[in-house]
C-alpha cells in the first residue's frame, strides 16, 4: 500500500515536522512485536506490526487489556520487546546508545494520564523540567517559554503560580498538554487525553490536539477509549484485540471493511467479557 495514502492534509515542511530521510517516510515502524510480561501465562502483545507516518494522528483503540498501554509504553521505549522490533526515527530501540537515546527523547513528548504533575512543584516549575533536562537556559527564558506554552494550551499566566491540585481537571490536562510540548516535539504520545472530562472540556482538548499536529506539525500517537474522540481526531484508527491488530485505517475503510468485533467496537458494544470501557 502506498504509505502515502495514510498522510493527513497539513504542513510537512513546517520547523517541527519530522521528515526522516527514508524512501518511505515512516516515523514508527513496529515488527513483528511480541511482549511477554514474566509470570504471565500469554504474551501481551502477540505479534504487533504497525507504522506510524509523518504528521498524521492515530488513535490506538481497543478494549480493556487488548495491550494498549502496553504497546505504547514499547514505543514510547519504556519498556524494551521480547522480541520483534520497534524503529523510532529511523533509530532500532533494541541498539540504540545512551547519547541517541537522549537525543530521541528530545523529540517525544508525552502526555500521561492524569497529567503526572509533581504536586509538590507550581506548575510553571513542572513545565520547566524538560528545559533543565534537555536545555541550559537562563531562568527568565524558561519563564517566557512556559507563559509561551501555556497561552498555546489556552491556559492563563497566572496558571504557572498554582500547584497542579488547584487546577480542574480539564486544565490539569492541557497543563500536562503543556508539558509535552516544551521541547517542540516532532511526536506526540497521549494517554486517554479526554477520559474523564465532560463533552465540552473534551472537544476543546480534540481541538488542541488538531491545532499540534496542523500548527506544530507534530505526529500524534493518542491511545483512546473515548470514540467521539477518536472519531474527530484521528486521521487512522488502529484496532488491538487481544494483543494482536485487528485492523488499522481511517474511520471510513473500518466502517467499510472492518468484520463485525470492529464494527462493535465502533459501536461501543462490549465484549461480553468486557466491562464499561467501550459504552
Ligand atoms: N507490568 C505488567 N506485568 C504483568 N502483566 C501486565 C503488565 N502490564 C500489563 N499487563 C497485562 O497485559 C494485558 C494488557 O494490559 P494493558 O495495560 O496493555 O492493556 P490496555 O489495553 O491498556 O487496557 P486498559 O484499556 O484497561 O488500560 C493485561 O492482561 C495486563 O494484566
Ligand atoms: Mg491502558
Amino acid at each position: 500500500m502506498d504509505p502515502t495514502e495514510h498522510m493527513a492534509a497539513g504542513p510537512r515542511d513546517t520547523e517541527n515536522a519530522i521528515v526522516t530521510e527514508d524512501a518511505e517516510p515512516v516515523v514508527i515502524d513496529v515488527r513483528d512485536l511480541v511482549t511477554h510480561y514474566p509470570g504471565n501465562a500469554e504474551p501481551t502483545l502477540k505479534g504487533v506490526n504497525m507504522r506510524i507516518y509523518p504528521n498524521e494522528i492515530v488513535c490506538i483503540m481497543g478494549g480493556s487489556g487488548s495491550g494498549k498501554s502496553t504497546l505504547l509504553r514499547q514505543i514510547m521505549a519504556l519498556d524494551r520487546p521480547t522480541s520483534g522490533q520497534v524503529r523510532i526515527l529511523g533509530h532500532d530501540l533494541s541498539a540504540i546508545g545512551h547519547r541517541d537515546m537522549h537525543e530521541l527523547r528530545k523529540k517525544i513528548g508525552v502526555a500521561f494520564q492524569g497529567g503526572a504533575m509533581f504536586n509538590s512543584m507550581t506548575v510553571g516549575e513542572n513545565l520547566k523540567l524538560p528545559l533543565r533536562e534537555h536545555a541550559k537556559l537562563a531562568e527568565e527564558q524558561m519563564d517566557i517559554m512556559v507563559r509561551m506554552k501555556l497561552a498555546f494550551v489556552s491556559l492563563d499566566p497566572e496558571t504557572a503560580l498554582k500547584l497542579p491540585s488547584e487546577l480542574s481537571g480539564g486544565m490539569l490536562k492541557r497543563a500536562a498538554m503543556a508539558r509535552a510540548i516544551m521541547m517542540d516535539p516532532g511526536l506526540l504520545f497521549c494517554d486517554e487525553p479526554s477520559a474523564g472530562l465532560d463533552p465540552a472540556v473534551s472537544a476543546a482538548l480534540d481541538d488542541l490536539i488538531l491545532k499540534l499536529r496542523d500548527v506544530m506539525g507534530m505526529t500524534i500517537v493518542v491511545v483512546t477509549h473515548e470514540r467521539a474522540s477518536a472519531f474527530k481526531i484521528a486521521d487512522r484508527i488502529v484496532i488491538l484485540d487481544k494483543g494482536k491488530i485487528l485492523m488499522s485505517g481511517t474511520l471510513d475503510e473500518l466502517r467499510a471493511t472492518g468484520p463485525k468485533r470492529v464494527q462493535d467496537l465502533l459501536d461501543g458494544v462490549p465484549e461480553e467479557t468486557e466491562v464499561a470501557n467501550w459504552i
